[in-house]
């Protein structure tokens, strides 16, 4: 058979992700082990993502992962077939220790590495659910760097439909959670903080919403938020929920608005979601609700594998692999192929 034993790396950011996924032609991809090292608590007294931290970080976590994943799994390094790693974008030097470690274990072990975007990992997570996409469909990555619209017609078949031109959505989540004094990363705690207030205590700026075209922009809500926390002073405290509540039902409504304005104009109606913003639960509700009456199917990845982790690396150069976009005189040159 030509199944495929793929160990994935992530390290372009704060977590550490190393698993193991087995592909084949026809088959559905299991994921036969996943370990994850966030380093969320290290970066937390700095208020962000400090890179040389996060570096020395991922050279200290990377290798007893693989070795979890690979008990996990009940096998060994030299059972596998191919060794993957995230090739960027991201952090300079944490992406280094992947692809070193990825390069040095395929070396030694005279296996083929594949460099995979990061991007496409999230992209193609949500194959791993239960419940997995089948081509074509729109794609709403919604990630702490990124904010685009795709029309994907399979694997590699990629086609920008709008992107945000200036803050991605969960740099708005972040920024605005910072203003609102909920430290780092602020989404997940300004959600959190959100279900306790009104959104219609605020009117916030829906940026974008009707430009007629599937761009986002950010910047100007953040700034909103700013403006508001400014006015309110010492009275802050008391609508802090309000406004966090106000600020996640813009993000949300202008992600929902444009997506389905993207379904429309493709004529498609699937709805892929990803990236770590696609694990907020008021967009997943909206866009159930929104997609529901419009006849739209919508995949979400689990939940674990919306932010950043190992699998989407190892599952994204399974498919890579499966669907032949990786030259075959790759197989061949075995050590150091990366594309
Ligand atoms: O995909 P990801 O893990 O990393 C990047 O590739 O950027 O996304 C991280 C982003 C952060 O901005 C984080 O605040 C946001 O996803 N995020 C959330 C939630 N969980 C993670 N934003 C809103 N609600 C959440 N539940
Ligand atoms: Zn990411």
């Amino acid at each position: 058979t030509n199944a495929m034993l793929i160990l994935g790396i992530e390290s372009s950011c704060d977590e550490t992700g190393v698993a193991l996924v087995e592909t084949g032609a026809g088959a559905v991809p299991r994921l036969l082990g996943h370990a994850l090292h966030s380093q969320i608590d290290m970066h937390r007294a700095y208020g962000g993502v400090v890179p040389e931290l996060a570096s020395r970080d991922h050279i200290r976590r990377v290798l007893p992962l693989t070795e979890a994943v690979l008990r996990q799994a009940g096998t060994t390094l030299q059972a596998l077939d191919w060794i993957a790693y995230t090739r960027g974008p991201g952090l300079a030097g944490a992406l280094l220790v992947g692809a070193g470690v990825a390069c040095a274990m395929a070396a030694a072990l005279g296996r083929p590495t594949l460099g995979v975007h990061h991007l496409e990992g999230h992209l193609l997570s949500p194959f791993l659910s239960a419940d997995p996409p089948a081509f074509p469909f729109v794609a709403l990555l919604v990630s702490g760097g990124h904010t685009q619209l795709m029309r994907v017609d399979g694997v590699g078949r990629y086609e920008l439909l709008g992107e945000t031109i200036d803050d991605a959505a969960g740099e708005a989540f972040d920024k605005s959670a910072k203003l609102l004094g909920l430290g780092y990363p602020g989404g997940p705690a300004l959600s959190r903080l959100a279900q306790q207030g009104d959104a219609q205590a605020f009117a916030l700026p829906r940026p974008l919403l009707h430009s007629g075209d599937l761009d986002f922009s950010f910047a100007g809500l953040k700034t909103a938020v700013l403006t508001q926390v400014r006015k309110l002073g010492d009275a802050l405290e008391a609508r802090k929920a309000d406004l966090a509540a106000a600020t996640q039902a813009a993000i949300v409504e202008v992600l929902v608005r444009k997506s389905m304005t993207a379904l429309q104009r493709t004529g498609l109606r699937r709805l892929v979601v990803a990236g770590g913003v696609g694990a907020n639960a008021l967009l997943r509700q909206q866009l159930d609700a929104a997609c529901a009456r419009a006849g739209v199917r919508v995949h979400y990845p689990e939940l674990h594998l919306c932010t950043d982790n190992g699998a989407m690396i190892a599952l994204a150069a399974g498919m890579r692999l499966q669907a032949g976009l990786v030259p075959l005189a790759a197989a061949d040159r075995r050590v150091g192929g990366s594309y």
